[in-house]
């Protein structure tokens, strides 16, 4: 298998598989499908992300991983560290007393917007494993929007399908000031790792994300 391609909806020629329902998956896996989770946890550790779905690197099936480490844990208020892990065929409903929040989501598959999505804050879902044990679970907070956000993925929803009249959203670059600015002073320890680790993983050719870097720490040493 050549290496996992990311796919973007306003960059890749193959979008479509972004903003289509992915095809449920059954058991036991293939080899290629086996090989493909494979990839996509090696993948959401190289990119230092907390989630990823199949149709994210082409692939259209109910397919996602998901992880959140210390530094995740501190920057997003995550209620738990989470090693990476593998759920196919997810899906998830509101708990009965779960309302919707706001919080700063951005997305591998979409370059050019960032914002504030509406999500609830407590969920059950259910889901296999890749050994095709189903399972039912609850989560809450910042677990459960990524979650949402990559259970949405495999429905063929983005979060620009997902923005409210109340979202701030907009290019990054003009963004990225609104969302640092609140940062207590762990976050921004926690967030000057994560760019470290980021710097170490980036094409040395793709010069936007290198900048994207800089102009993060520039924000963090303000005040
Ligand atoms: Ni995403």
């Amino acid at each position: 298998m050549p290496p996992l391609d990311l796919v973007t909806i306003e960059h890749s020629p193959q979008k479509e598989v972004l903003i289509q329902p992915a095809a449920e998956v059954s058991f036991p896996l293939s080899h290629e499908e086996q090989q493909l989770i494979k990839e996509m946890k090696e993948l959401v550790l190289k990119l230092d992300a907390v989630g990823l779905a199949a149709p994210q690197v082409g692939v259209g099936k109910q397919i996602i991983v998901y992880t959140i480490d210390e530094d995740a844990k501190t920057l997003r208020g995550a209620e738990k560290v989470v090693p990476p892990t593998v759920l196919i065929n997810p899906s998830y409903t509101p708990l009965q007393d779960a309302t919707l929040t706001y919080d700063w989501e951005g997305c591998f598959s979409v370059d050019e917007t960032t914002g504030t999505v509406p999500r609830y804050d407590k969920i059950s879902y259910t889901a296999q494993t890749p050994e095709g044990k189903t399972f039912t679970a609850t989560a809450e907070g910042f677990v459960a929007r990524v979650l949402q956000h990559e259970i949405d993925h495999i429905k063929g929803i983005l979060i620009l399908n997902r923005f409210s009249a109340e979202s701030i959203k907009g290019h990054p670059d003009e963004m990225l000031p609104l969302r640092y600015k609140h940062f207590t002073p762990q976050q921004k320890e926690a967030l000057r790792r994560i760019l470290a680790k980021k710097e170490k993983t980036i094409d040395p050719t793709n010069l936007a994300a290198k900048q994207r870097i800089e102009k993060i720490r520039q924000l963090l040493d303000e005040e």
